[in-house]
């Protein structure tokens, strides 16, 4: 990560580094009552920060076309458009020869560079990694899955193994684990990789929030990330990295704004970013990616970490002090992980511990598979978990209420009656209304079957 380091104090432990919106919301309860939302689940989706927020109001009046435009403020857009790629390339330590494609978010982002990967070159990647850093590179036919080691140093002996078996064009690995925080040394993989002739791509998506992050300085060739999991949920997201494959590969979106010339017979398509980039840009969602770049690489050195880690070491030993509560690591000898801590519970079925915490403890966690399938299924829990994840703006306050309302679950079970509805746990009687939705029914409100319903 690049940008100007303010000399700033340290926010007290346990408070909010960043102002976020929405920081004092309150959430009904269940059977009675409001409680401020604690948010634990930041490794899903994190709230905006209150400067993305005030950048994206700031752009507001200004928007209007990019890259089409010979009015003034389609002039203006197109700038604001092209500066955020400049900071967002920039936050990640791109070299001055890497490109910045502005993507929905990693899914989007890898799913692009595996349609760039030259044809009939080899993939390899772990089976630790999340679906996004999985199924782009699954369906291609050149791709090895390898089985993740029970540690660290032996995953890495068997990484070095592959790569000399067979011939890799690209080792794609996640930073840190959507499930567990962890990762393997991102230095010993790039050393392993570029000794093989493979290319390294990291799936930013759970570090770059997290940890400073430098293309240049690691050597990993690409990096791709989410703006919605950077405090910016405005609908972009990033792939960085070299040039060479990205100029050659069929678009990814083909359409306006990433051509040269069209006929009838045929096209010729522009280089990238835009090669990439078919279709009206999402400029406020460029705006608000780069205000949060601007104001993460603000932090202090060490703040962000520093932050999290304390929040982390204080779920893992109250989590630790409550009986029939298991976490779960991929290797026991894995060090440096981000505030991502995922466990079960003794007997409980996972989402209907994650529904109580929610409607009785206003605490608001992911169960289920995480969209790690693999891995549950490697960490011997296929039924699911739950998860608790904390970001620049978690308190140690929010810490605490979910182990007290943990505690409490253990101790005397639900406050109330719980049912499956729409697949998913719920009080059989719930009172509370779903925001925008006074009155509806919250168990009549479908949801979607993506991640985040019960095939999860
Ligand atoms: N990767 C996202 C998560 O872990 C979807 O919640």
């Amino acid at each position: 990560m690049t940008g100007a380091v303010l000399s700033r104090p340290a926010a007290p432990a346990g408070c909010p580094l960043l102002p976020v919106v929405g920081a004092d919301t309150e959430v009904p309860l269940v059977p009675a009552g409001r409680a401020p939302y604690a948010d634990l689940d930041t490794a899903a989706s994190t709230p905006a920060l209150v400067a993305v927020a005030d950048r994206v109001a700031e752009a507001l009046p200004l928007y209007a076309s990019v890259h089409r435009g010979a009015g003034y403020l389609s002039q203006v857009s197109t700038a604001l458009y092209e500066s955020a790629r400049d900071t967002v390339a920039g936050f990640v330590g791109a070299r001055v020869d890497d490109v910045c494609v502005l993507t929905r978010n990693t899914t989007d982002a890898l799913n692009l560079l595996a349609g760039c990967v030259p044809a009939g070159d080899r993939v390899l990647v772990l089976d630790c990694e999340h679906h996004a850093d999985l199924l782009p590179w699954q369906r291609r036919a050149a791709t090895t899955v390898l089985p993740t080691q029970a540690t660290v140093t032996a995953t890495l002996r068997e990484l070095a193994a592959e790569l000399v078996r067979g011939r890799y064009a690209l080792v794609a690995v996640t930073g840190a684990s959507n499930v567990t925080g962890e990762a393997l040394p991102l230095a010993d993989v790039v050393e392993l990789a570029h000794a093989a002739g493979a290319r390294v791509a990291v799936d930013g998506a759970q570090l770059v929030p997290h940890r400073r992050f430098s293309l240049a300085a690691t050597g990993a060739d690409y990096v791709a990330f989410s703006g919605h999991k950077l405090y910016a949920p405005f609908g972009t997201g990033a792939l960085v990295g070299r040039r060479d494959w990205l100029d050659d590969a069929p678009a990814h979106l083909a359409g306006g704004g990433a051509v040269h010339e069209v006929t009838v017979e045929g096209t010729t398509w522009a280089a990238a970013p835009h090669r990439h980039e078919g279709g009206s840009p999402n400029v406020l969602g460029a705006v608000a990616l780069a205000a949060a770049c601007d104001a993460l690489a603000a932090l202090p050195d060490g703040a962000l970490e520093t932050h999290e880690l304390a929040l982390r070491d204080r779920l893992e030993a109250g989590l630790d002090a409550l009986p029939g509560v298991r976490r779960l690591r991929i290797w026991p000898d894995s060090t440096a992980p981000t505030g991502v801590v995922s466990f079960t519970v003794d007997g409980a079925d996972p989402g209907l511990v994650a529904a109580v915490l929610s409607a009785e403890h206003g605490v608001g966690v992911r169960d289920g598979r995480f969209c790690a399938h693999p891995l549950l299924a490697r960490l011997g829990v296929p039924q699911g978990a739950l998860r608790a994840s904390v970001g620049l703006a978690t308190t140690a306050a929010d810490v605490d209420r979910l182990l007290e309302g943990l505690a409490a679950f253990l101790d005397r079970g639900p406050a109330v009656d719980y049912a499956v509805r729409s697949g998913r746990w719920a009080p059989a009687d719930d009172p509370r209304p779903l925001a925008g939705l006074a009155g509806a029914d919250p168990g009549a409100v479908t949801r979607g079957a993506g991640c985040g319903s019960p095939g999860k």
